[in-house]
């Protein structure tokens, strides 16, 4: 009988988590599970295939030499999250922030421009100001990512590729993918999505027109929280012949006998190049252990993504009926200025990562973030535990109080990541450490009575897309939410 189709269309997202990919670097054991190939090298057959595995222009590119350049583990998953992301084909490297470093200089030289979402993880923003800053590349931040005209009018001639995630960090002003991927088309430049938040499971960039889609897989893809992994998942349908804009793709190659990337490789020039110069060569290679758990994780995506989607949800409702809450940032709720956007990208559930606001400001935060007990205090997300951080003081901390404020980051602010544990124990914790946090800020609660007017409409629901959480001027001075005005 023929092999199933795993790329088959109509198979369920939960079939293709455990079965996409599968099969092709067997060793004759027949293995369930994905074997572990943690060996550096991979012994040559002879001479010519020896020869044959290092001729990038007339080599058949089957089987492995060094797990630097390749590896049958890492390309197990590589294969399934490309079936997941509807991709042509994906890259395993060692984290998330190798993920965009190695997208991104696949795109990217000396004197070119890349253009992002001010929305971007402070990881990557910092990636883009001052790393590729010193290599000459420089980076242009849009502040409303839902405005055509903003990214229109911020394009340069020099701009190579423009970067967005599909529900940003830690404030859920989801990104409207299809608006972005036409403008950078229109001007003849790939959209690089970062799809951490929302996982394949929730959304699917590429089905939106985005043409690179990374993730940090040390987060929800893995989901288990005991390793670091990222991935680049191409499209292959951007056309990379613009021999102006993508010289390194169309010029002859060194390596590839005078031929350039375009001509040997067509639909997957960048993405060769992205795996064999720029991956291969500055090195960040994951280990195939790590890659199998990786694998562990994918292959129960969909159970836990779920949960954390409802656990989220609920959370989310409960909260923003608090009255030491000011207001919730999550796409699920009615409330939220980016509900309409959740219900025509994530409509299977808004993902477990969003944020609060409490009432008593920094305080308020700090005694909120001391008492959770089944909450963990940690700077990760996407993980089967629940988890809190404090952005202004951690994540945040190096951008400028203004770059906060324009970000919606107050100090009372606090991002959970929700885990699929029960929801009445999650409840339960937020409700102790609520009233902690009340009496840290005394005074800036007067009772629910009091505080119901903000309660949800506050700062998130009032304001315009892009701008979600202005400072809540109605509310009296007592009652400041983000310890400013006091
Ligand atoms: C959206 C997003 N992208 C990328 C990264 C970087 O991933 P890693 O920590 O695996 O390098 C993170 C890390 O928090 C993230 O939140």
């Amino acid at each position: 009988m023929a092999p199933l189709d795993t790329r088959e269309p109509e198979l369920g997202f939960s079939t293709q988590q455990l079965h996409g990919g599968v099969g092709t670097d067997g060793d004759g054991f027949h293995a369930r599970a994905t074997p572990i190939y943690l060996s550096a090298g991979f012994v040559f057959d002879d001479f010519e295939q020896a020869a044959d595995r290092f001729d990038g222009a007339t080599g058949s590119g089957d089987g492995y030499s060094y797990t630097r350049t390749g590896n049958p583990t890492t390309a197990s998953v590589e294969r399934r999250l490309a079936v997941l992301e509807r991709g042509r084909n994906a890259l395993l490297v060692g984290s998330g922030q190798a993920a965009a470093s190695v997208a991104l200089l696949g795109l990217l030289q000396a004197g070119d421009h890349v253009l992002a979402a001010s929305s971007l993880y402070e990881g990557s923003r910092g990636l883009l100001v001052e790393n590729f800053g010193r290599l000459g590349i420089e980076a242009g931040f849009v502040d409303d990512a839902n405005d055509a005209g903003a990214w229109q009018a911020a394009i340069r001639p020099n701009t190579r590729a423009v970067f967005v995630e599909s529900i940003p960090n830690p404030k859920n002003d989801l990104v409207d993918i299809e608006l972005v991927a036409g403008v950078a088309h229109r001007n003849g430049i790939p959209l690089v999505v970062d799809n951490t938040f929302a996982t394949p499971y929730l959304q699917r960039p590429i089905e939106h027109g985005a043409d690179i889609v990374i993730h940090s897989a040390s987060k929800f893809l893995a989901g288990h929280g005991s390793v670091l992994g990222g991935v680049i998942v191409d499209a292959g349908t951007f056309d990379w012949a613009d021999a102006a804009r993508f010289p390194h793709l169309n010029e002859p190659s060194r390596s590839l006998g005078g031929l350039s990337f375009v001509e040997r490789f067509g639909p997957d020039a960048y993405f060769v190049y992205a795996k064999d110069v720029v991956a291969a060569r500055f090195g960040p290679t994951p280990s195939p252990l790590n890659a199998f758990l990786i694998q562990q994780g994918v292959e129960t995506l969909s159970l836990r993504v779920e949960r954390q989607s409802r656990n989220a949800l609920a959370v989310a409702r409960w909260l923003e009926q608090r009255p030491e809450v000011h207001s919730v940032d999550y796409s699920g709720l009615e409330s939220s200025p980016y509900h309409a956007l959740a219900e025509r990208y994530l409509p299977r559930g808004q993902g477990s990562v969003f944020s609060f606001t409490l009432r008593g400001g920094v305080e308020a935060a700090r005694a909120f973030f001391d008492a959770v007990q089944i909450f963990t205090r940690m700077t990760h997300l996407g993980d089967v535990r629940s988890l809190v951080i404090h952005p202004a003081s951690t994540s945040h901390a190096a951008r400028t109080e203004d770059e906060r404020r324009a970000a919606g980051v107050w100090p009372g602010l606090l991002r959970l990541s929700i885990g699929i544990e029960d929801e009445a124990d999650l409840l339960a914790d937020l409700e102790r450490a609520l009233r902690v946090a009340a009496a840290a800020g005394a005074g800036a609660v007067d009772g629910a009575g009091a505080a119901a007017g903000g309660s949800g409409d506050g700062a998130g629901a009032g304001a315009a897309p892009g701008n979600g959480a202005a400072l809540d001027t109605s509310a009296p001075a007592a009652l400041d939410p983000i310890g400013h005005l006091a």
